[in-house]
């Protein structure tokens, strides 16, 4: 494994009080695929050495719920809303998520990576280094398989570190006779012990809401995850106060994911459970949505907010992070260092990656040089700037 010296770089990272900080080194050096040193004037041997001119290493960044494989797109339904016709509307008369299943299972998985790599691409271009992805388009156990094998092979192809999420409970598969008890007992009794034995997914993930599954049927999944060891997360609170977000914590949930109708009471189960609140401003603009998330009682209770792009075909066609972090201070009155950490440090909690999103001795070396004026230019410019460097476990991939 090769070494990499980095010196003259202004580096900055999220600090262990969740700002995003300038930090007193100037010097790192990338060893065995870690953050080996981080110092001034260190005294090392390295087989390269990099001068940052000044330029500013900044940790590799996180999109921590995505939707990035997929077969098809929604631009007729996105044409429809725009006539005014809701999201809601459209998923109860067939549509909606139910279009991209059937869309997704119509491709092999060559096609079904061909078209998932355009998005990967975007993502890694603006300096990401790890993407979570879900399944939840195929709905039945060939295509979910599929997603997640393809899932994996992006990571691959693109040079991405890749986390992995079961979302079987996205929705009831169209032309399909189950209810969703039916439904649900495939999802618990064959798929999550399936995906669990074949080390498929690193966490499960479910679509909590009134065009999603209830809160009793999400119990069921959560319970059935847990057997399997597998960790939780939820799509709760997007369009309704349906109660998931409560039940995640009480299952220790990794994240819950938009929280728009997130409840002021149940933000302190989140805190104690550790439960991280991701934003999906992208979501939140594409649907047009005006329920704000309870930005300032999860600052209160010092719940870690991550920001993601929720990248999808219906709610969030975005593959951009930053635009997201954009995003996420203009709708949601993010700082701009609290964007930055959202998308480093507490996107890495949000996925259970206790060893990324920070730069500090010991942690994997997934980092970026930039050439701006400081990181905030990155979340007001949209746009604006792509990585000059990029290393992936101290591997040089840029
Ligand atoms: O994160 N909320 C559910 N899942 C996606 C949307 C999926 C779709 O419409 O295709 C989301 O918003
Ligand atoms: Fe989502």
């Amino acid at each position: 494994m090769s070494s990499t010296f980095i010196k003259n770089a202004r580096i900055a990272t999220a600090n262990e009080h969740g700002d995003f900080v300038h930090v007193d080194a100037t010097e790192m050096l990338l060893k065995d695929g870690k953050i080996y040193a981080m110092g001034n004037n260190l005294t090392v041997e390295a087989e390269t050495t990099v001068d940052a001119n000044g330029q500013w290493c900044l940790p590799g960044f996180i999109d921590c719920h995505t939707h990035l494989v997929y077969g098809g797109n929604r631009a007729n339904e996105f044409s429809q809303r725009l006539t005014g016709v809701s999201y809601e509307t459209i998923s109860k008369q067939g549509g909606g998520i139910k279009n991209t299943v059937r869309a997704t299972r119509a491709l092999d998985e060559d096609s079904l990576l061909t078209q998932t790599l355009r998005r990967a691409k975007r993502l890694a271009e603006e300096g990401v280094t790890t993407v979570e992805i879900k399944s939840g388009y195929g709905l039945d156990k060939e295509t979910e398989i599929r997603m997640l094998n393809v899932a994996q092979k992006v990571g691959e192809l693109a040079n991405l570190n890749i986390q992995r999420t079961f979302l079987g409970a996205h929705a009831l598969p169209p032309d399909s006779e189950l209810s969703a008890e039916e439904y649900i007992d495939f999802v618990c009794q064959t798929m999550i012990p399936y995906v669990a034995e074949h080390q498929l997914a690193d966490a499960v993930d479910v679509f909590c809401e009134r065009v999603g599954f209830n809160l009793a049927q999400t119990e069921r999944v959560f319970m059935a995850a847990k057997q399997s060891n597998l960790r939780v997360k939820g799509h709760v609170e997007q369009l309704s106060d349906s109660k998931g977000a409560a039940l995640a914590a009480k299952y220790h949930a990794l994240s819950v994911d938009h929280i728009e109708y997130l409840a002021q009471g149940d933000v302190p189960l989140l805190a104690e459970a550790g439960t991280v609140a991701v934003l999906l401003p992208g979501a939140f603009y594409f649907l047009k949505e005006t329920q704000l998330p309870p930005i300032e009682t999860l600052r209160k209770y010092k719940v870690p907010m991550a920001v993601s792009t929720d990248m999808n075909p219906g709610t969030s066609p975005i593959a951009s992070l930053l635009t997201c972090t954009n995003m996420a201070c203009v709708l949601f009155g993010l700082t701009t260092s609290e964007a930055l950490t959202g998308i480093t440090a507490h996107a890495a909690k949000a996925l259970g990656l206790t060893r990324k999103g920070i730069i500090k001795e010991g942690f994997d070396a997934d980092v970026c040089l930039w050439d701006i004026g400081s990181p905030d230019s990155l979340v007001y410019e949209i746009n604006g700037y792509r990585p000059t460097a990029k290393w992936i476990g101290g591997k040089r991939v840029l």
